[in-house]
């Protein structure tokens, strides 16, 4: 499976946090946004990837990220030069993407769960049709939002309805089988002018080919659109990762647990970080256990 993170947009709801810098590449506490969702990638097996953002900050990207070899993964990036919808990840992503099965995640979206790895790695290898990944939302007005059979097959899905048929939000993580950027480029844009997500999900929910997995209790989800939601995201990190001692989505940490890199590797990329910083002193000391 291959990996797509899509990371541009305008994020006028964030100005102007967002003025001058890409939305996520702003701070989740003590590291930048996109290392959540590339996080989950590398967590999940997946070591090809490709990163879209707009043409004004895909340098950036790739000055902070490189080709990827740092951590044992290649990375590959692509312009969206107007923001025509989540599913032209997929018609961008085509010849990267070769007829393979794609994890979709949109940049903004931050997940934790302890179980999640090995969750996604098993949805990975099960995967027919489509994968969505659900949650319960006390707001599910503002998703996509799903009804599922006792199998977890969806139902019905509906984009930002006005009366939601349930509380389960689908979240920005979405599983693919090779034929996804065909269905993506057959899509009619809406009426906002986008290739939605919600309509390439729909092509598999038609076929009762779409499965949604509910992350439910026992993990973590924030989409970060709003100034509140991204300070909580920081909030949530910061009492995580002070009360255990730990750091969530440390791509270092990550890059090392799956065996992408070596504990000499790991020691390099520590220093590169510079012991002056915790987190790379977090990670020279990982390196020395
Ligand atoms: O966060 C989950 C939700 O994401 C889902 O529940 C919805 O079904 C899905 O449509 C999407 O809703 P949003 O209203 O959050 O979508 P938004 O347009 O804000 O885009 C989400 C992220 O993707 C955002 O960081 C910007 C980026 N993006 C979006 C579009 C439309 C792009 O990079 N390019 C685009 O063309």
């Amino acid at each position: 499976m291959r990996g797509i993170i899509l990371a541009g947009g305008s994020g006028t709801r964030l100005r102007p946090l967002t003025s001058v810098h890409s939305k996520q590449l702003l701070p989740v506490y003590d590291k930048p946004m996109i290392y959540y969702p590339l996080s989950v990638l590398m967590h999940t097996g997946i070591r090809e990837i490709l990163l879209i953002s707009g043409p004004e900050h895909l340098e950036t990207y790739r000055s902070l990220l490189g080709d990827g070899s740092r951590l044992g993964i290649r990375l590959r990036y692509a312009v969206q030069d107007e923001p025509r919808g989540i599913a032209e990840a997929l018609v961008l992503g085509a010849d990267f993407a070769d007829g393979e099965p794609v994890c979709l995640i949109l940049g903004d979206n931050i997940f934790y769960g302890h179980r999640l790895p090995d969750l996604l790695r098993q949805e990975a290898a099960r995967l027919d049709g489509c994968t969505l990944y659900g949650y319960p939302v006390s707001d599910p007005e503002r998703y996509g939002v799903a009804t599922v059979d006792e199998d977890g097959t969806i139902t019905t899905l509906t984009e930002k309805p006005a009366r939601p048929t349930s509380n389960l939000a689908v979240t920005g993580l979405y599983m693919y089988d090779g034929t996804a950027a065909e269905r993506a480029a057959a899509l009619a844009p809406s009426t906002r002018g986008e290739l939605e997500v919600t309509d390439l999900n729909l092509s598999y929910v038609s076929e009762g080919r779409a499965r949604l997995v509910n992350l439910g209790r026992g993990s973590a989800w924030f989409d970060t659109g709003t100034h509140d939601s991204l300070l909580e995201a920081s909030m949530f990190v910061q009492v995580l990762e002070k009360r255990q001692g730990i750091r969530i989505s440390c791509l270092e940490e990550v890059a090392y647990r799956m065996g992408y890199v070596d504990k000499d590797q790991l020691a390099l990329l520590g220093k590169e970080l510079s012991p002056s910083s915790n987190y790379g002193k977090y990670v020279l000391d990982l390196a020395r256990t």
